[in-house]
């Protein structure tokens, strides 16, 4: 969905005024009843679910308690999830794991120092530095794959160590490394490059509201989520456990990034169609769920 189409939807359905949802979402006067027109089925179609959504936060914590849990796809005995999505593309191997060694800082300093940083320096993250963040937040430590179960263990951790996160790399000033969308593999930690292409890197920015530190960082780390990886487990209960396993997600890069003389900076207001698209992922299977911005300071 691009950005007219979305703005035009969230205006149109909040109430605005004709006049002030043209301007907003950009359209000419001559495009806007054509706009209008194109958009009328859409529009029936989200104020019918309208109503739901007004409620679903509260419908959602009340109906995912244990009492409404019928069998999981895990005890009726239905296949296991992967633990990862395999992508492919050009490989570029990360600075090895073992050799890492950021020790400037306290833990308790990191913590205290921890603030979210908007506005970066033009200094590049080294690859080492890359490799330490994408250490902390999303590295498989340990894989283990059977028939029964496929699992990977990690620096974060995760209801039934699921791991539903998979983790795509903006780059925009790392060195070495051409700037681009990578997806990061959590097992064999290295890059795998999906695209060169400037337009992709200007779409994530739209699709993040423009928000400035996507265009200035040196990183952008796009987590999605696959939700039947958790979901085989714990059923509809199992959407609780992915917005808190993002969570560990993002604490662990904000304490990475002090401790590399980086500050980060979380993002929860994207336009979800626009995110999605840009990483070819259905918003069903696969959505994004949080994003975050690093940089140096
Ligand atoms: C779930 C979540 C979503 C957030 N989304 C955004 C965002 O879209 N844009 C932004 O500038 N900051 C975002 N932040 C950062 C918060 O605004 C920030 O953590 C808060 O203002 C407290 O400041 P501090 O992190 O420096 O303590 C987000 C933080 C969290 C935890």
């Amino acid at each position: 969905m691009d950005t007219k189409t979305f703005s035009y939807l969230y205006y149109k359905i909040r109430g605005y005024s004709d006049e002030d949802i043209r301007k907003e979402s950009g359209l000419s006067e001559d495009e806007y009843p054509l706009f209008e027109q194109a958009m009328q089925a859409l529009v029936e179609e989200i104020r019918g679910q309208q109503p739901r959504a007004e409620h679903i936060g509260n419908d959602f914590v009340q109906l995912t308690r244990y009492i409404y849990a019928g069998k999981s796809d895990q005890e009726c005995g239905l296949t296991r999830p992967d633990a990862i999505k395999v992508r492919s593309g050009e490989i570029f191997p990360l600075p090895a794991v073992g050799k890492l060694n950021f020790q400037n800082l306290s833990l308790q300093d990191a913590i205290e120092q921890r603030r979210s940083l908007r506005k970066y320096s033009e200094t590049p993250l080294s690859q080492e530095e890359l490799s330490f963040l994408l250490w902390s937040a999303s590295w498989a430590r340990d894989f283990r794959s059977n028939e029964r179960m496929e699992i990977t263990f990690r620096n974060v951790p995760s209801a039934g160590s699921r791991h539903p996160l998979e983790t795509f790399v903006d780059i925009r000033k790392v060195s070495g490394l051409k700037p681009g969308l990578y997806y990061y593999h959590p097992i064999k930690h290295c890059l795998i490059l999906l695209s060169e292409d400037p337009a992709i890197q200007e779409a994530i920015l739209e699709g993040c509201f423009r928000q400035e530190m996507i265009q200035n960082s040196a990183v952008n780390f796009i987590y999605t989520a696959v939700p039947y990886r958790t979901a085989w487990r714990y059923g509809q209960r199992g959407y609780r456990y992915l917005y808190l396993d993002a969570g560990h997600a993002g604490q662990n890069i904000h304490l990475a990034a002090e401790a590399i003389g980086a500050g980060a900076c979380m993002i929860g207001a994207y336009m979800d169609e626009a995110m999605n698209d840009v990483l070819g992922i259905d918003g069903i299977e696969e959505f994004v769920i949080y994003i975050a911005t690093v940089g140096k300071k």
